[in-house]
């Protein structure tokens, strides 16, 4: 490991969750470490998803995107959303679990502290991650005293898809 990942590991990020609705209605989400907001006025907020992902395919066809705030609680989701690809056939938004909302965007029941971002730029840096630059709407806090999940607590998780 070296002394820049250690640093990174050492500021701990704490976990979203990023769903897509692709144009033909199908839908998906990741894991994601890579995001912050990213200007005051306007507000902005930037997630970087990886080019292997199926999640980023579906993003390519998405005018909105979910951005859900992981709590410390549900190490289950940071599995089911970090350790496994749609495109192993895994259903990850299964029936039931999660409303279209703003653009299609899907919002999952079990995490309810989210936004909704509207795709306003979509930046590519030339390393493996895009980043998709968003308008964010529609945000709800329901747990503010339920703390984040963070990166400390996924060290057993292996990506479905490496970087
Ligand atoms: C700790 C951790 C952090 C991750 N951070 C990101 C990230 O910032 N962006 C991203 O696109 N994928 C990230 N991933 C990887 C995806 O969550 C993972 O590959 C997922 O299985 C992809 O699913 P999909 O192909 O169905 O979209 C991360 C995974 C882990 C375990």
């Amino acid at each position: 490991v070296s002394p820049f990942d250690e640093l990174v590991a050492a500021m701990d990020a704490a976990m979203v969750v990023v769903t897509a609705a692709g144009a033909d209605g199908e839908v998906d989400g990741c894991l994601v470490g890579f995001h912050s907001q990213s200007s005051i006025d306007p507000r902005r907020y930037t997630v970087w998803l990886s080019v292997a992902n199926r999640t980023y395919r579906l993003a390519g066809g998405a005018t909105h995107l979910g951005v859900h705030r992981l709590t410390a609680d549900r190490h289950d989701l940071a599995e089911r959303f970090g350790g496994r690809t749609g495109d192993d056939g895994v259903v990850k938004l299964r029936a039931g679990t999660w409303t279209p909302g703003e653009g299609g965007a899907p919002l999952l029941h079990d995490l309810p502290d989210r936004f909704i971002g509207r795709i306003v730029d979509r930046l590519e840096a030339g390393g493996d991650h895009v980043a998709f630059v968003l308008e964010p709407s529609h945000a709800v806090l329901e747990r503010p005293d339920e703390p984040s999940f963070r990166l400390s607590q996924a060290g057993d998780i292996t990506p479905g898809h490496p970087a």
